[in-house]
């Protein structure tokens, strides 16, 4: 495919990066919600990136979703044995045992011959229950980790998709979309500039403490994420972006 002079995907991830104004994009050809192999791929590249920037005393953030469990599963081990930590960035999401940030991290963790800690706080807690477990040393522990991490592996989900998959109301649902919600990640939900339209109360990363992060890597794949990337993209220009060829294309209307 050939468009406006952009051939193949070197020119495409130029083109993506200048369009979202960060500071690197990796584009996998395909189309990862249409093909496990090129999610795989993504992972497989995620990994290898995280790899070459691990310093060590580094924290390592880590969230929830398919996205990021293809990570932790693609980061196949090297048998080396690294000073570091990882840690989900968030209270768990779901029941799947294997799509929560906990499970993630400590996988991620055993792949990368570094220590996990966990997070033993749902992503659904009244203020009050909030309250209460913010007393609770070992969670304090984990705040002030989270509060030093250093780099942040991150999934970007689609505001409405995500507001089902929390179980919201229908009537929440509909708020955030009116309210113009087009992106999730880390519980934020925000609208196509990056304008914050509601934060999912629970324990973990701040969206403060996200802007200022270094180290960021975000992952995400499949032209139905295409807004969602965009929105995310304006939060940190630091951001580097594993994404697929579908998503891509849509970002730059050449779909
Ligand atoms: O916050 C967004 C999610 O991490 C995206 O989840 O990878 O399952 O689409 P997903």
């Amino acid at each position: 495919w050939i468009y406006n002079g952009l051939k193949g995907i070197p020119d495409l991830e130029n083109a993506l990066k200048e369009e979202l104004n960060i500071k690197k994009v990796i584009i996998v050809p395909g189309n990862s919600s249409e093909n496990r192999m090129v999610l795989k791929d993504m992972g497989k590249i995620t990994s290898k990136i995280l790899k070459e920037l691990l310093n060590p005393k580094d924290i390592v953030g880590i969230t929830g979703g398919n996205t990021m469990a293809v990570v932790a599963e693609e980061a196949v081990s090297d048998k080396k044995t690294r000073d570091i930590t990882v840690i989900p960035a968030r209270g768990g999401l779901g029941k799947t045992l294997n799509t929560q940030s906990n499970s993630i991290a400590a996988k991620l963790a055993e792949q990368l011959g570094g220590v996990y800690r966990l997070l033993y706080v749902p992503d659904t807690l009244e203020q009050e229950a909030l309250e209460i477990m913010l007393k609770n040393e070992e969670i304090k522990e984990s705040i002030d980790m989270i509060n030093d991490m250093n780099i942040l592996v991150f999934g970007i989900g689609r505001a409405d998709t995500m507001a089902k998959r929390r179980n919201l109301s229908e009537d929440k649902i509909q708020d955030l979309i009116y309210g113009g919600a087009v992106a999730e990640a880390f519980g934020h939900y925000f609208d196509i500039n990056g304008k914050e339209i509601w934060e999912y109360k629970t324990i973990g990363l701040s969206l403060d403490k996200f802007k200022n992060l270094n180290n960021v890597i975000g992952v995400a794949g499949g032209e139905e994420k295409a807004q969602a990337i965009i929105a995310i993209s304006t939060l940190n220009k630091d951001m580097t972006l594993v994404t697929d060829e579908s998503a891509a294309k849509k970002i730059l209307k050449i779909a």
